[in-house]
């Protein structure tokens, strides 16, 4: 998964400082490669491998003159991280320069009938067909808008694309298929871009180009044209973000700055609760629900099977979306399916959405404004928690979790249970006031190759979540187990090296939960503990207790109990020497 840029300016010739800009606020969808692309007289790229700030201090891409171009950071699917990997890439006359974020599926065919063309490659991405394809067309006397249409013709799956030739300068043509691309506008110039944050400095109105759409970018106009070539009318969407939410804002790092601004995605995602209940309405009647949802979505899900099996007694099935096909056979009429993603972008997500579409309701609950799944599915429900950098899901999960919780509370008409969401981000305020406290435990788990995690019933996703933050972005490997399964298996991993962390809030799990501690204990393990404050007996056994407000109880313990967990993995990280925010081999949005 990578992130794409272009932009265009009327007067001005320094293109390349703004597209850098644009492009750094894209790091977090990938981060081993970036490469600019300018129009001055020719075409001049500058590109390598590292990160961007590294790469730049280099070679210096704010050097570059022109008033148009385009920019790539690129996180590797195709081909290892190196200079001939990394975007922009161009065809064998340097005429074509085309940056690309998706995965060509036949580009092997195209590439071998190319070099039966005489083609040479430099790279071994698939991209790389790209320029060479529009390449020949342009020369078969199509423009550039209609070569970059016809080599997508040829073009097997997914692709948001940006192309500028030398023969049309100052022009740039881009468009998507299973890849996200939005366009923005102000009085210096026009842009097209993977995502909202690169572009927010400039202009919070947006469009979303649909499937079969084409941007045409010129220093006059922004223009979408569809398939036929025929103007269209696009309508821009507003974003309630600001430039500062996707900024640092003094912090270290975006993860912690998120961490922070959870219990305002809490209050602010408490605000769709008549939206919610409109959505509600309009479904009806359903015998069933399915979710659908990967990583920490996917353990958002599992809360949501808990709550609703419990509060109102449908039965549902959690689904990792990319395991979708054979559960999608027992859909029908009767089953609403939620797809839970904060970027509205995970590919898996989209294909089974695409599929529920054919034979059942479909609700989508995403945190990005616009965003594909926002325009796929029948319903959607937006959580307020704001632009999220840091690749791993923090206040976009707990904004999941309050979105599914008014959802589950309105569907079973559970007014306590909706009162009680009103206190979690005081909650979660406690929590976050015990950072030093947490920061100092962290110390004392960097050494640990091996973590577990248990949990009973409602804190049994909270344990795969926290075994997932630790593993993502300190790379201690973490298991998060349901804690009555630790007897079938686990338990012979666990000795005096092995770290426990044990989520026990009060309620009707809580004995057994602790029974199982008890198991551990006697295996000598590390125990960490996250419990009710005041909870004498759980301070007996664990070496360690983290205390949260015994108000917390089971059902609600999702919302709040996590936090610690989050912190600790981030303080971990951080004292390992890591940069929680781009964990290797990851990416924030994975659209392959
Ligand atoms: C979470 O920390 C991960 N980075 C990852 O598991 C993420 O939740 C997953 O890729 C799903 O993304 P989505 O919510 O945007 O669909």
């Amino acid at each position: 998964m990578c992130g794409i840029v272009g932009c265009i300016l009327k007067e001005n010739n320094d293109v390349a400082p703004i597209l850098f800009y644009c492009i750094l606020k894209l790091e977090y969808r990938g981060y081993d490669s970036i490469g600019l692309a300018t129009y001055d007289n020719k075409i001049h790229v500058k590109k390598d491998q590292g990160n961007i700030e590294t790469v730049n201090n280099r070679i210096h891409f704010k050097e570059m003159k022109g008033s148009c171009g385009i920019a790539h950071t690129r996180w590797a699917s195709t081909g290892i991280p190196n200079y001939e990997n990394a975007h922009p890439h161009l065809d064998d006359t340097n005429s074509i320069a085309v940056v690309h974020n998706g995965t060509l599926e036949n580009y092997l065919d195209l590439k071998d009938e190319l070099i039966k063309l005489g083609h040479t490659f430099k790279s071994t991405t698939d991209t790389e067909v790209i320029p060479h394809l529009i390449k020949i067309f342009m020369n078969e006397g199509l423009d550039l808008e209609n070569a970059v249409k016809k080599c997508c013709q040829k073009l097997k799956g997914s692709y948001a694309i940006v192309a500028m030739s030398k023969d049309e300068p100052d022009k740039l043509i881009a468009t998507r298929k299973d890849s996200p691309l939005i366009i923005a506008q102000n009085k210096d110039g026009y842009f097209v871009s993977s995502d909202i944050p690169a572009v927010l400095d400039y202009s919070r109105d947006i469009y979303r180009p649909k499937e079969g759409e084409f941007v045409i970018m010129t220093k006059e106009s922004i223009e979408i044209h569809d398939e036929n070539g025929e103007k269209i009318d696009p309508e821009y969407i507003y974003i309630d973000w600001s430039p500062k939410m996707a900024k640092k804002d003094g912090y270290d790092y975006f993860m912690i700055k998120e961490i922070h601004e959870q219990s305002l995605a809490v209050k602010n995602t408490l605000t769709q609760k008549t939206n919610i209940k409109k959505i509600i309405d309009e479904i009806g009647d359903i015998k069933r629900i399915c979710f659908v949802a990967c990583g920490t979505s996917y353990h958002a899900s599992i809360t949501g099977k808990y709550l609703i099996e419990s509060q109102k007694g449908i039965p549902c099935d959690v689904i990792i979306a990319s395991e979708y096909k054979y559960t999608a056979k027992t859909w029908d009429e009767d089953t609403l399916v939620i797809f839970i993603s904060q970027s509205g972008e995970t590919y898996d997500s989209r294909m089974a959405l695409k599929e529920a579409r054919k034979t059942s309701k479909t609700l989508a609950i995403v945190n990005v404004a616009g965003s594909a799944m926002t325009q796929e599915a029948e319903y959607f429900i937006q959580t307020q928690a704001g632009p999220e950098i840091g690749v791993a899901a923090t206040k976009t999960y707990i904004a999941q979790l309050t979105a599914i919780y008014l959802f589950a509370g309105l569907l079973a008409e559970n007014d306590e249970l909706i009162e009680k969401l009103n206190k979690v981000p005081e909650y979660i305020e406690e929590i976050v006031k015990q950072e030093k406290l947490i920061e100092d435990i962290s110390k004392r788990y960097d050494f640990a190759d091996n973590a577990f995690y248990l949990g009973r019933g409602f804190s049994y996703p909270i344990a795969l979540e926290g075994a997932l933050k630790l593993k993502e972005i300190s790379y201690i490997h973490a298991e998060g187990y349901a804690a009555g399964e630790l007897k079938h298996g686990p338990l012979a991993l666990i000795n005096e090296k092995v770290p426990v962390i044990v989520i026990i809030p009060p309620g009707d799990d809580y004995d057994k939960t602790m029974v199982n501690l008890q198991e551990v204990k006697a295996r000598e393990a590390i125990i960490l503990s996250i419990g009710a404050k005041g909870d004498e007996k759980l301070r007996e056994n664990s070496r360690i207790v983290v205390e949260i407000n015994p108000e917390v109880t089971d059902i609600i313990a999702p919302l709040v109990y996590t936090v610690p967990l989050q912190l600790l993995s981030y303080y971990v990280t951080v004292e390992k020497g890591y940069n929680p925010d781009q964990p290797r081999n990851l990416a924030k949005v994975i659209t392959v």
